[in-house]
């Protein structure tokens, strides 16, 4: 049962309902190199602030006296399944920094309320143990960055596969990482200090090309590091993914969905129609790779036109709330991604924080979204958003 209002959430909270005291105490609670990696974004970090900033220029106007009833129905279809609300869990890699229950406690609350999980390449916990505390028969997503390296790639997919991920995120925005300015200054690259490289170590066909199995309990920290470094360059460090390759993606993957991650131009999602692709999320990375790209909410809109129905679009950056949540479904948005707010979730207790800060954003969206005078999500469009400029 995930609908909730102020009368039915049913947990004492454990930490603010509002994001930015939520922000504000798991910064409290984290080591600085930890909190600043999430926080930040690269260079001036111009668009983590314009991702927030759009958010702003659109204006909810509810309509009043319809014949709302107290449940509000927040359920979608995806992909061929019922969700019971349109929320999914960003990829987010090294989760393990924000709590030493990293992505075991944010796939099991997922999990718990039938929301997709999606798990990251640079994930901190191998595909098998996101699977069993994610649950069997739970929506699991798996997010590539594409190895150059064609059989490393395979690998990937096909242990995905076997562990029960149905639709693949490949992420084309970070095939080379961002000027990510805070993590310059302290030094701090979580992938070559070893954390955040489960998958690549965990993979036989990277022992193969190794020459040594890394998590062997004989093997040395500079092998470890070797290892970490070697997930690191292969998974497609300085080289773009191109359209012309797709097909080797399809050929492991099969018919099941494909999804592009870090669209932010119209055209680029009508290429991916053309070639094929079964969805797009918009994204630009929360704000960690341009400085100065467009905001997220504001690329949506051309995006959401251009596809025109053809295919789901996903939509990330900068949801803080049920009302941003409700702004970006009226704007066109068939489902969105969560990054930073499961991530300070996290950081307070584990799974309860998480718990805490998804049942939250329900409890708000499904208020906001009755308050707007819907019933659900198919009566949530454009007339009920206003521009603010
Ligand atoms: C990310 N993001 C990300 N994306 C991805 O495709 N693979 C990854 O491994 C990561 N890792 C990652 C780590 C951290 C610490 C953050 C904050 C973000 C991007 C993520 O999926 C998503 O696009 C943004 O986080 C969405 O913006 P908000 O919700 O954080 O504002």
């Amino acid at each position: 049962e995930i609908y909730y209002n102020h009368t039915l959430y049913n947990q004492t909270p454990i930490a603010s309902t509002n994001y930015d005291r939520l922000e504000a105490s798991a910064k409290l609670l984290l080591p600085a190199p930890a909190y600043d990696y999430a926080a930040g974004g690269a260079g001036l970090e111009k668009t983590v602030a314009s991702n927030r900033a759009a958010f702003d220029k659109w204006q909810i106007a509810p309509r009043v006296m319809r014949p709302v009833q107290p449940r509000r129905d927040l359920s979608i279809t995806l992909f061929n399944r019922t969700l019971p609300a349109p929320i999914v869990m960003a990829p987010v890699g090294v989760q393990t920094l924000f709590h030493s229950t990293g992505e075991r406690a944010t796939s099991k609350v997922f999990g718990e309320l039938g929301l997709p999980y999606t798990l990251s390449t640079a994930s901190s916990t191998g595909f098998s143990d996101v699977a069993a505390s994610n649950g069997a028969g739970n929506p699991r997503w798996y997010q590539l960055y594409w190895p150059s390296d064609d059989d490393l790639t395979r690998s990937y997919l096909e242990t995905a596969k076997a562990n029960g991920y149905e639709v693949l995120v490949v992420t084309v925005d970070t095939w080379d990482l961002g000027w990510r300015t805070r993590d310059l200054d302290r030094g701090f690259f979580p992938f070559i200090e070893g954390v955040g490289v489960q998958i690549g170590l965990e993979d036989p066909v990277a022992h193969e090309k190794l020459g040594f199995n890394p998590l062997a309990s004989n093997a040395t920290m500079e092998q470890k590091q070797m290892a970490a470094l070697y997930h690191t360059i292969t998974t497609s460090r300085g080289i773009s993914p191109v359209w012309e390759n797709l097909w080797k993606l399809r050929e492991v993957w099969g018919d099941s969905p494909i999804l592009l991650k870090g669209v932010q131009s119209a055209e680029d999602a009508k290429l991916a129609s053309q070639w094929g692709l079964n969805g797009v999320i918009v994204s630009n990375h929360g704000g960690r790779q341009i400085d100065g790209a467009i905001a997220s909410l504001d690329a949506l809109t051309s995006i959401v036109e251009a596809v025109n129905g053809s295919m789901p679009v996903g939509f990330d950056g900068g949801i803080r709330s049920g009302a941003d949540i409700f702004k970006a479904l009226a704007l066109g948005a068939d489902f969105v991604q969560l990054g930073r707010p499961i991530l300070w979730g996290l950081a307070h207790e584990g799974e309860k924080g998480v718990r805490h800060v998804l049942k939250s954003l329900l409890a708000e969206l499904e208020i906001t979204v009755g308050l707007a005078g819907c019933s659900d999500l198919g009566q949530v469009n454009k007339d009920l958003v206003t521009a603010n400029i």
